[in-house]
């Protein structure tokens, strides 16, 4: 029998793209995509409910789970407790159906796991000490990778930049948002300054980095299969403007920095993703200018 395949928050900015590449790859009949909220296709299934993720995970004869279910930092951040029950308890329901049905498990990470003390351009062995409660969700999931005996894996994810859903809450979502503010109102008052340098990424190169992970045989994967680094591009929130004037030159951008400036600066600028490369041939095709234009083509089409 081929895969059988779970997707926990599948309406998500990651989750509508990821939903797609794999019926794509594996048949539409072969991909369940679930969700706490309604949406089209989509069952409601809310992480918390461990008996329902049991069940579902028994009857569909579940083979392998994406779960992509989680409060990002922003929102993460305005409910702590909130944050560490849906990321840690929801993760640990999906372990414990992935252990008793022998599943797989795709669980993301984050450029969050980082903290002040790590380098500017992150290494993928590095103290991890971050400062929100968000990023120490993500710490444990890639603890958890290690030691449930699932084959479980994941991406220390950059900030992904995508116009097919819009960005759940995170602190990288200036970068999402921009693109529609320039093209609907010509003006963006941004929430970080204009010289915040973070790593990020265009959906498509991110889609395709979990679908390649996912097909490593697992004896190649080493100590970071919790959370690989991979880089994608990194740019200054001045230089995304400068790129975004390419195609709209009366655009324009005013810096209002808010708590989330806080989060920003507490990110590394840039991600060293030599291991990913190494061990599963990791290798990115958007760089900025071409991010900007693809998300230019996608939102105009
Ligand atoms: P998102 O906020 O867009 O989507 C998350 C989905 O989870 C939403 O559709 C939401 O309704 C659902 N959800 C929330 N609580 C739930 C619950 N209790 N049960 C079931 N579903 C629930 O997030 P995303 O950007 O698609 O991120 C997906 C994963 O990737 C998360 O683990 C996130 O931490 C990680 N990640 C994302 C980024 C990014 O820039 N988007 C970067 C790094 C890591
Ligand atoms: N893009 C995410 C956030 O800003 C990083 O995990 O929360």
């Amino acid at each position: 029998m081929g895969s059988r395949i779970l997707v926990t928050g599948a309406l998500g900015q990651i989750g509508t793209e990821l939903v797609e590449a794999l019926e794509e790859k594996y048949g539409q009949g072969s991909v369940i995509a679930t969700d706490v909220r309604e949406g089209n296709n989509c069952r409601i299934l809310d992480v918390m409910d461990a008996a329902g993720i049991e069940s579902l995970v028994r009857d569909e004869s579940i083979t392998e789970i994406y779960h992509l279910a989680a409060l990002l930092s922003a929102t993460g951040e305005k409910n702590p407790e909130l944050c560490w029950k849906i990321n840690v308890e929801g993760l640990e329901n999906v372990i414990a159906a992935a252990n008793t049905h022998g599943c797989r498990v795709f669980a993301p990470s984050s450029i969050a796991v980082f903290g002040p003390d790590c380098p500017s351009i992150a290494p993928q062995v590095t103290p991890l000490n971050p400062t929100t409660v968000y990023g120490k969700t993500k710490v444990v999931s890639e603890q958890l990778a290690m030691t449930t005996g699932v084959d479980m894996r994941g991406l220390r994810y950059p900030g992904l930049i995508s116009y097919k859903a819009p960005a759940g809450g995170g602190t990288t979502d200036y970068a999402v948002e921009i693109f529609h503010a320039a093209l609907t109102e010509g003006h963006y008052t941004c929430f970080v300054r204009e010289d915040t340098r973070l790593p990020m990424m265009y959906m498509d190169d991110a889609i395709r980095a979990t679908l390649e992970l996912m097909e490593v045989p697992s004896e190649q994967l080493g100590g970071a299969r919790g959370g690989y680094n991979i880089s994608g591009c990194s740019f200054t929130a001045g230089e995304l403007v400068a790129s975004i004037q390419r195609h709209l030159p009366d655009f324009t951008c005013a810096y209002e920095p808010d708590i989330r400036q806080n989060y920003a600066d507490s990110w590394p600028n840039d991600i060293d993703d030599e291991v990913a490369r190494s061990e599963w041939g990791w290798v990115p095709e958007f760089d900025l200018d071409g991010m900007v234009d693809a998300m230019f083509a996608g939102l105009q089409a």
